[in-house]
């Protein structure tokens, strides 16, 4: 009796239903794709002809190649061979304009206002669906507005100690690694073993330190809570965080939740962890009126739009909070690295920077405020490491309808990325484009210089929020090391770059640290 009431699906294997739900899911997913690719069939061709493709990333199926991370380096040294004309690559039938000069890279900022609809898409439940970086453009004025407020110059003074607070963390590290490495070297030369002076202590790698220093000032500067990364503490968040950024650029991949949803999963769990962490914090605070901590999170909660007398909700203040964790830490933390490494491959400016601490600073550990200001040639030091290694590559935006971009009128809904990387490593804007030469940045040199010419924190009204604050946590940190040490390459662990959301140093950035006499 049970077994005529059964349905004749039991009768069926497990697997073999299985296989037909996934091939049920290719072919649907096939079904769309190519219908999404040939819908563009009809304008493709027309700018196609008159914008040369990129081979290696061409094929409608160059989304494989997209997702592998050299990929931009490619794009990027295509672009600069074709002296500066545009090109195309495609990526599931959607035109991918890439731009490599100060000109195009002008006309873009001024022409488009808005970020590609993909990005909002993908990095929407990372950064938060309410990120200054994703919002459509009518709704990021009245908050960019408010965010001026927050990262106004004046304000930086009330968080800058927490830059020097953690370079001396940063130093009390290279101190103790110092003093552990230096030790097997000092047994070495008891047992009469002969030792070159950069030999005796062993390199560190200093991006590593670079990233969880950043981590900290990021922590510290936003909801004055001190997670001491540099000390090894808080392993979780650093951990989490930095799964879900490694995880986040598999995600772009728009197949990635079928061929491993388990790590997919694993993602939106990071990810929600890290936003209920800042919501816990800023729940806490709000809950403490009469606070008087000045930090970020504290001028958020103040801030009101100058011409509509509105605050920030706290959907937008999480949102803002994990985007100031993602774009801050990964960026500054390379920057610093890369400008150390710089300084001690160049004796010379090595040598210039010594200088101009002794004339500012005379013996001080640490710059203040107005000080850390007066810092030009360090200055000139960092913005030339940014022109050589600008951490983001490069910047998108979107078509909206018909226009004419780079000598070519592009149709709607076409991406349109500038190369930061192309404009900086070009021969025609920067002469021996791969020479370090801080002084191109003194003023001489400077004038008649295309504003956009340099421009790592990308150009126009969507530009970095947090520039001044980057810069300024640069110029601290590599001031205190460099009062305390002299940097010195370590002859074989040579970094290499890959580009991975941000262009990452993999391996690290090994470098000596050796004590200064002064
Ligand atoms: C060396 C360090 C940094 C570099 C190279 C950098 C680079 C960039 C670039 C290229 C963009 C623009 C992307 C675009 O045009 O689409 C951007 C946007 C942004 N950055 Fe940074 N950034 C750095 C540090 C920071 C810091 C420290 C913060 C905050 C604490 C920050 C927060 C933001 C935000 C919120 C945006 C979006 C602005 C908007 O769309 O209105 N960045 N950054």
């Amino acid at each position: 009796m049970s077994s005529s009431s059964s349905s004749p699906l039991q009768a069926v294997p497990t697997s073999a239903l299985v296989a037909l739900a996934t091939t049920s899911a290719a072919v649907i997913y096939g079904v769309w794709f190519y219908r999404r690719v040939t819908a563009r069939g009809d304008y493709l061709p027309q700018i196609d002809r008159a914008i040369p493709r990129i081979r290696a990333a061409d094929t409608y199926l160059g989304m494989i190649g997209i997702f592998d991370p050299n990929q931009v380096y490619r794009i990027t040294r295509e672009v600069v061979e074709d002296t500066g004309s545009p090109s195309i690559t495609h990526f599931m039938g959607r035109p991918n304009v890439y731009v490599g000069t100060p000109e195009h890279a002008r006309e873009v900022v001024t022409k488009l206002k808005e970020k590609p609809a993909s990005m909002r898409k993908s990095a929407g439940p990372f950064l938060g669906d309410e990120s200054v970086v994703l919002v459509p453009h009518e709704k990021w004025v009245p908050l960019r507005r408010n965010l001026g407020q927050v990262f106004h110059l004046l304000n930086m003074k009330s968080y800058f100690g927490v830059f020097v607070d953690s370079a001396h963390d940063f130093v009390a590290r290279i101190e103790e690694h110092n003093a552990k490495r230096g030790k097997h070297f000092e047994d070495a030369k008891a047992k009469g073993l002969k030792t070159q002076p950069t030999t005796l202590l062993e390199p560190i790698d200093v991006d590593r330190c670079a990233m969880d220093l950043a981590l900290d000032v990021v922590t510290r500067a936003l909801f004055s809570k001190n997670l001491a990364f540099q000390k090894g503490d808080s392993k979780e968040l650093s951990i989490n965080l930095a799964r879900a950024t490694h995880l986040f650029m598999k995600v772009l991949n728009p197949i990635f939740w079928l061929l491993h949803p388990f790590q997919y999963r694993e993602y939106h769990r990071m990810i929600k962890w890290c936003h209920n962490l800042c919501l816990k914090w800023i729940k806490e605070r709000q809950a403490d009126p009469n606070n008087e901590t000045k930090d970020l999170l504290a001028l958020m909660l103040k801030a009101r739009d100058p011409e509509t007398g509105n605050p920030l909700t706290t959907e937008e203040i999480v949102s803002q909070s994990f985007t100031f964790y993602f774009a801050g830490h990964d960026t500054t933390g390379h920057t610093i690295a890369w400008t150390l490494y710089e300084i001690a491959q160049h004796p010379e400016v090595e040598e210039k920077v010594h200088e101009e601490l002794a004339r500012v600073l005379g013996d001080k550990d640490a710059p203040s405020y107005e000080e850390a200001g007066k810092l030009t040639y360090l200055q000139w030091v960092i913005k030339e490491t940014l022109r050589i290694h600008p951490p983001v590559g490069s910047f998108s935006r979107f078509t909206t309808e018909t226009t004419d971009i780079a000598g070519v009128t592009l149709p709607a809904d076409c991406n349109v990325t500038v190369s930061i990387l192309a404009v900086h490593n070009s021969e025609l804007v920067w002469p021996e484009p791969w020479r370090f030469r801080p002084e191109r940045f003194s003023e001489e040199e400077s004038e008649g210089r295309d504003q956009y010419a340099w421009m790592p924190f990308s150009v126009g009204e969507r530009n970095c929020i947090g520039i001044n604050f980057a810069i300024m946590e640069v110029r601290t940190v590599v001031a205190v090391l460099c009062q305390k040490y002299l940097v010195r390459p370590s002859v074989d662990l040579l970094p290499h770059t890959q580009s991975f959301i941000t262009s990452t140093p993999v391996d690290g950035i090994y470098l000596h640290f050796l004590p200064r006499e002064k």
